[in-house]
């Protein structure tokens, strides 16, 4: 039987419909068919108030509780994702402490994939350890069998990147689930990398998703936020320990504006994916190119388990690559280009491009030559992607006049 679309009603929408509609309502008050920011950190108490739950998150009280930003944008998230409930936070970091935070306990064990995020990585091989006496096994998460030979009696959470940020290690989610579950464990993902409707870890048994939306949700470079997505019973207990009492709340600002850049998100991403394809060709193609890593590259070491993974749909949109090169031609090479960007951060509408340097407690764990030359992480922004492959041939011309 198939259901009639109606906006009111998300599952009966596809994704790209339910990016434009759930969250948004007409505002009952002026009429404006868009809802608006409401900068208020506090709302109007019934006259009687004493049956009012002050740590509760659903009904409005106050912003750190819940908002009618929050509220909007929790909705959309949830609905692309297909998970019952989501809560944003004021950061992607904000929603990875949020997880950790509430699931873990002294003496508690973590399996973690080694190639992650660096403050997912200082979080849980330094902060939570050191204070909290949380225990962390780093593993190669494309690999199910290093990751059950991690497992112990106290393992509580296996927590991957779907595609590890910055190699681009994929991580098999479907197998994490099946070893965290039969060892009682529960399994966070974090899909920054993969946004829908690339990816939905969900569907591939992992119990919680976690999004920087500061990437390519929000999209457009301006503003920070987090978000867990998961099951009623998980997502409340996060609101209520990281957001109510440990004040891990998004601004309602930043809330609006990611809520606009979520619409067009589908179209967005759909760009991203084929421009970060086309200039993986042209890299790997390149003589001065030392090695790129991309997913959606026969080379890559996880080719394979990404296309079954991402249903063919696509890769990502973030490219790691070496030049044959020193530091300071590394550098050089990056001075010399004129569309992108030398800044952190990815999924912008702009292509950004960081050098890593051969330094750091994790380049152990990347690949050679990486390891050795350090390494360039290019997250493929929204221009015409001739102009991108354009100023990649022209800046290694510069950089390397006779080559
Ligand atoms: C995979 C991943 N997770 C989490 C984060 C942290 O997000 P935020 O900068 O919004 O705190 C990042 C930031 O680059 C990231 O790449």
């Amino acid at each position: 039987m198939t259901t009639r679309p109606d906006k009111h009603d998300p599952d009966s929408l596809r994704t790209a419909t339910r990016a434009v509609h759930v969250g948004n309502d007409i505002d009952r008050g002026s009429g404006a068919i868009r809802t608006p920011l409401v900068m208020a950190n506090a709302y109007a108490l019934p006259e009687d108030p004493s049956d009012i739950d002050w740590s509760g998150t659903d009904e409005l009280i106050y912003t750190r509780n819940s908002g009618v930003n929050q509220l909007g944008l929790q909705a959309r998230l949830a609905a692309l994702e297909g998970g019952e409930e989501a809560v944003v936070l004021a950061s992607g970091v904000a929603a990875l402490h949020a997880v950790f935070f509430t699931l873990l306990r002294s003496g508690d064990h973590v399996v973690v994939a080694d190639v992650t995020y660096e403050a997912t990585w200082r979080l849980l091989s330094v902060l939570l350890p050191e204070k909290y006496g949380i225990e962390a096994t780093f593993v190669d998460a494309s690999d199910p069998d290093a990751i059950a030979a991690a497992i112990r009696p106290t393992t509580r959470l296996v927590h991957v990147e779907t595609i590890g940020n910055p190699t681009t290690r994929v991580s098999d989610v479907a197998a994490a689930a099946r070893i965290a579950h039969d060892a009682g464990a529960l399994l966070s993902v974090d899909s920054t990398f993969t946004p829908p409707p690339l990816y939905r870890p969900l569907e591939d048994g992992a119990d919680l998703v976690v999004h920087s939306l500061t990437k390519y949700i929000n999209g457009h470079g301006d503003s920070l936020g987090g978000a867990v997505i998961g099951s009623h019973e998980l997502i409340h207990r996060i609101t209520s320990e990281a957001m109510v009492d440990v004040g891990g709340a998004i601004s309602p600002f930043n809330a609006w504006l990611i809520t606009r850049g979520s619409v067009t998100l589908p179209l967005r991403l759909a760009r991203h994916l084929t421009s970060a394809q086309q200039v993986a060709e042209f890299l790997e193609s390149q003589d001065r190119v030392a090695l790129v890593e991309y997913p959606g590259l026969a080379s890559h070491p996880q080719h394979e388990l990404a296309r079954r993974q991402f249903g063919g749909r696509g890769y990502g949109g973030v490219i790691a690559f070496a030049l044959d090169a020193t530091p300071e031609e590394h550098n050089r090479f990056v001075a010399n280009l004129r569309v992108i960007t030398s800044a952190v951060s990815l999924g912008h509408d702009e292509s950004l491009i960081v050098y890593t340097g051969t330094d750091g407690p994790r380049v152990a764990t990347y690949p050679e030559p990486f390891r050795r030359l350090g390494h360039l992480r290019l997250s493929i922004g929204l221009e015409d992607p001739e102009d991108l492959v354009e100023d990649l041939a022209a800046a290694l011309s510069e950089t390397f006049p006779r080559s």
